[in-house]
């Protein structure tokens, strides 16, 4: 046997027993006629000791360990002298008998601590190094229990789990697809899904009735600290629900996902926000609900007093940081940079101060007397010691989404952004199209299989872009963690809808023919959603990026820098395939 326990188990009541451990050399301390050795394995880590006067050979071998050799270790489990109680296992030791060298290791290009000294790429490049440390590797453990209880839950339900293939064609989801070249084709190419979508609405035609998969999905799309290029769902679909049902049964998983895993019991039914009051009251379709700080329209109470800023916006809107007063102008002038910058690109910010007295001070004092200001503070539900942020523009959505940055930043700063605090809520009614700059045209917000509102079909014809959806999303503390629709079920909606979004009827066919025949067959109303793994267990972990609860994660360019992928292929590859490469040169 290679061994007879693991590194994390040995307790007092094991005191006197033989045993055989096998791990990694964590760290070597030498003292006096005795050696130290702090022995890992995942379950945690033993403290091995070679004793001169026991055995002076075993002793000097011990010597010889470098970092990060594995080794066997037989000998007697022996109660410490001075405990450790930071380790569980810190009560023994094991006084060696037998050392075998099962693995030599080199000097690791960083240490394999808790805290490393290693940087970002260095670690990616040697992430089987990276995922020796424990706040990796315990995101990995939290991932595989996370899939585990899904499973059960989904199962307690009648869901089955049901594979589709990766080799697919195009999925309109909205981001560039993945290509794969076929030598059987030649000049045909696969695409890797962006999600399951079409296919498990395929599998409810097929009367599944409940399908989930713990599935990849590929999205050639720019990165951000919550996007990898590959990423994982929980991908459901249900027959015979409406939106209600779906959203009911996922709301029943996220709550037995925060129980499960993270101890907390969520007892009331998640907060429902339409869309539209989301982008009123937050700027944003994923509010960040673990503070108020909502914003409130200011157009009627600070126009007309002769400010042009003002005078000439189309939005004018505030928020209110409680007891925030104390702001000093060197930190004003630092929170109108931060929504100066160009990635939020406001011109300015307007701010007032409610004084102990009641009071109102502002930056635009020149413009407004203090019964103006009072009007400001009455509007903004102020009270002494609270700070107003105003912010102001010509085009009301994007003041609006600056004002977002602005609420988020505020709520940061206050230290108002709890990880260990969840919030959260449903938003629903989607608009059911969005103007894209891009294409001079109508876009389907969530993708083109989502059912418009009943009541709102009647608008596809007249007012497409008033047209709601029956679509929804999951936001907990201003993380989109999952989302999806009722679907169209009907081919003869399903074809009015590709026609909106400016397909012609040939290009329908091409694309979704399979989708549009298989629903002449008798589809099933059906619904469901999808949720982001990754995300889930970030948000359980208190990650700042998904990417520390994937094993072998892309870096900000896509790029795996440990398998330095992607590569170029080479001649006899693209020969096979019959692809010539003509790129463009760098510009
Ligand atoms: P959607 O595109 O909203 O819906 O994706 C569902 C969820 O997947 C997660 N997600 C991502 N996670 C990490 N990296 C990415 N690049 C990434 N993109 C998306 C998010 C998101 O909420 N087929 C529909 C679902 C449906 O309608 O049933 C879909 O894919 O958490």
């Amino acid at each position: 046997m290679f061994r007879t326990k693991t590194c994390g188990e040995l307790r007092l009541s094991d005191v006197g027993s033989e045993v055989t451990l096998a791990g990694w050399v964590q760290r070597i301390r030498k003292m006096g006629g005795m050696i130290f050795v702090d022995l890992r394995d995942r379950y945690g880590i033993t403290q091995i000791v070679f004793v001169n006067e026991h055995d002076a050979l075993l002793t000097e071998a011990a010597s010889k360990l470098g970092r990060e050799y594995v080794i066997q270790v037989k000998g007697k489990v022996e109660e410490r002298a001075s405990k450790n109680g930071n380790i569980p296992t810190g009560d023994i030791e094991i006084i060696a008998d037998e050392l075998t060298v099962l693995n030599p290791s080199v000097v690791p290009p960083f240490t394999i601590e808790d805290e490393s000294d290693g940087g970002d790429e260095l670690r990616m490049k040697y992430r089987y190094l990276d995922l020796r440390r424990n706040p990796v590797r315990r995101n990995l453990e939290l991932r595989h229990r996370m899939t585990m209880e899904v499973r059960r839950y989904l199962d307690s339900l009648g869901f089955l789990e049901i594979e589709t293939p990766m080799l697919v064609g195009s999925t309109p989801e909205g981001a560039r697809d993945f290509v794969v070249p076929s030598r059987m084709n030649p000049g045909q190419f696969y695409a890797l899904p962006q999600s399951p979508q079409t296919l498990k609405q395929l599998l409810m035609v097929s009367g599944m009735d409940r399908y989930f998969q713990i599935v990849k999905c590929f999205r050639d799309e720019d990165l951000r600290a919550d996007r990898q290029p590959e990423f994982t769902q929980i991908d459901c679909e249900m027959s015979f629900v409406d939106q209600d049902d779906v959203i009911n049964t996922f709301e029943g998983m996220a709550k037995h996902l925060f129980k499960e895993l993270r101890g907390v019991e969520l007892t009331e039914p998640f907060q429902r926000m339409p869309w539209a009051d989301a982008m009123k009251y937050y700027g944003s379709d994923k509010p960040d609900l673990r503070f108020d700080m909502k914003f409130v329209e200011l157009m009627d109470v600070l126009k007309g007093k002769g400010f042009s800023v003002f005078d000439n916006a189309a939005y004018i809107g505030g928020i209110c940081a409680k007891g925030a007063a104390h702001y000093t102008r060197k930190q004003l002038d630092a929170l109108t940079d931060f929504v100066k910058r160009p990635q939020i690109g406001a011109k300015g910010m307007v701010y007032a101060r409610v004084e102990a007295d009641g009071n109102v001070k502002s930056s635009v004092d020149k413009f407004y007397s203090q019964e103006d200001l009072q009007e400001l503070k009455k509007a903004m539900n102020a009270e002494p010691g609270d700070l107003i942020l105003i912010l102001s523009g010509d085009d009301a959505m994007k003041t609006r989404k600056q004002l977002c940055e602005l609420r988020l930043e505020m709520g940061n700063q206050l230290g108002l952004r709890d990880k260990n605090k969840f919030a959260c809520l449903w938003v629903v009614d989607f608009p059911m199209f969005e103007w894209s700059e891009e294409e001079q045209r109508l876009m389907a917000m969530h993708h083109p299989f989502t059912h418009p509102k009943d009541e709102d079909i009647p608008m596809l014809d007249t007012d497409p872009a008033a047209v709601r959806a029956d679509a929804y999303d999951m936001v907990v503390n201003g993380v989109e963690v999952g989302g999806g629709s009722i679907r169209i079920h009907d081919s003869e909606l399903q074809e009015k809808m590709f026609e909106i979004l400016g397909f012609t009827p040939e290009k329908a066919r091409e694309q979704f023919g399979f989708l549009m025949n298989a629903f002449k067959y008798g589809a099933p109303p059906h619904g469901g959603l999808a949720y982001g793994l990754d995300r889930w267990v970030s948000l359980f972990a208190g990650l700042d990026s998904i990417r520390d609860c994937i094993a072998f994660p892309k870096n900000n360019s896509g790029r795996d820098v440990m398998l330095d992928a992607p590569a170029a292929l080479d001649a006899k590859q693209l020969d096979e395939l019959q692809l010539a490469l003509d790129l463009k040169e760098e510009k």
